[in-house]
């Protein structure tokens, strides 16, 4: 069932929701979330169970401002704390130490736990009112059955989970990717998956360099969010250039069918089974519309979509990284 996220009365009844165990779809800045107790190792078996995600993975848990993040981590590195006045609330997630006891389900059982203080006016609200009555902080991982693309409106909320799930509508995500991560558990800054706020802003405000997972050894494999073959829609994606893109049309000629285009520039094909959709010229305008349009074009029934591979530039960093992960599955 889908409420209108700003109604007193939904809030309420979220929070009750909450309390009893059950989950909640959450919308937020970035993409909207599969939300439920932090503190119920069993609301958040729930969350592993809906979307088939394996058990072992950890969560991002949402607190409702710096003080929540006392509750769960054992310490906050100096460079962490800037980063929290620098960005908080937003779409930056931190993992920490995790304070023994706390979010063990949550955090997949690592001795970690990521936490993030989202911006979106609907989530505040909720956390704000959950802190009231004593819930420390909501684990939610993107709402999308594991491995698909992550949901932007309380629509697609429903289309994943159906109607029975209580969500909040909190209209269209502005940033429409997921946050930034940065591991802050290693002694120096590590970048675990890139988003609206990139490196430059991150190593300005924390005055420290950011190291790459890469540049480090062990990179965990139980971060989701870093395995290849992630964020897929159902049909076949490729990254091309722009002259691949239009030969490959005027190769296939009218025979074309079923195929999408995503692109910058401005492509032609003669045939009438070819969407021609255009990407924004503007990264920010591109992330936020990303997975709705991946998830527009499944709809469709295409069978394959042909993406414009985004420019290698510092602001197309989240985009890219999302892209080239969807053309892997
Ligand atoms: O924008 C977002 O972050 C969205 C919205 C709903 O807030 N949430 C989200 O959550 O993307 P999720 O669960 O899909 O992303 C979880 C990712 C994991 O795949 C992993 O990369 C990282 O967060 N993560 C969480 N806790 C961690 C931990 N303790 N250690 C390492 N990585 C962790
Ligand atoms: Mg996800």
């Amino acid at each position: 069932m889908i409420l209108p996220g700003e109604s007193d009365e939904a809030i309420a009844a979220a929070v009750q929701a909450l309390r009893a165990g059950e989950l909640l779809g959450l919308p937020t800045e970035t993409v909207y979330g599969l939300a439920a107790d932090a503190a119920s190792d069993v609301a958040v078996a729930r969350i592993f169970a809906a979307k088939g995600r394996p058990a072992d993975h950890p969560l991002i848990v949402h607190v409702a401002d710096a003080e929540g993040v006392a509750h769960f981590a054992a310490q906050l590195p100096d460079f962490a704390q800037r980063l929290i006045q620098a960005f908080w609330p937003g779409p930056l997630t931190l993992i920490l130490p995790r304070r023994p006891g706390v979010g063990q389900a949550a955090a997949g059982g690592q001795d970690s736990i990521g936490l993030r203080c989202p911006a979106h006016p609907v989530a505040r609200a909720l956390l704000k009112a959950c802190a009231a009555q004593g819930l420390h902080g909501l684990a939610a991982p993107s709402a999308n059955r594991f491995g698909r693309v992550s949901p932007t409106t309380a629509a697609h909320v429903r289309d994943e989970f159906g109607d029975a799930l209580l969500v909040l509508d909190g209209g269209a995500c502005q940033v429409g990717i997921e946050s930034t991560i940065v591991d802050c558990t290693r002694g120096v800054p590590v970048l675990l998956r890139p988003g609206q706020i990139g490196r430059a802003q991150v190593e300005a405000a924390c005055g420290q360099r950011l190291r790459s997972q890469d540049e480090l050894q062990a990179p965990d494999p139980r971060a989701s969010g870093t395995l290849e073959a992630h964020y897929a829609p159902s049909a076949k994606l490729r990254l091309m250039d722009a002259r691949a893109l239009q030969d490959g049309l005027d190769l296939l000629g009218r025979e074309a069918a079923r195929l999408a285009v995503y692109a910058r520039v401005p492509l032609k094909s003669p045939s009438a089974g070819v969407i021609l959709r255009r990407m924004p010229e503007d990264a920010a305008a591109a992330a936020q519309e990303l997975f709705a349009v991946l998830r527009a074009l499944d709809d469709q029934g295409v069978r394959l979509i042909w993406v414009e591979a985004p420019p290698d530039t510092p602001e197309w960093e989240g985009v890219r990284d999302r892209l080239r992960r969807a053309a892997a599955a």
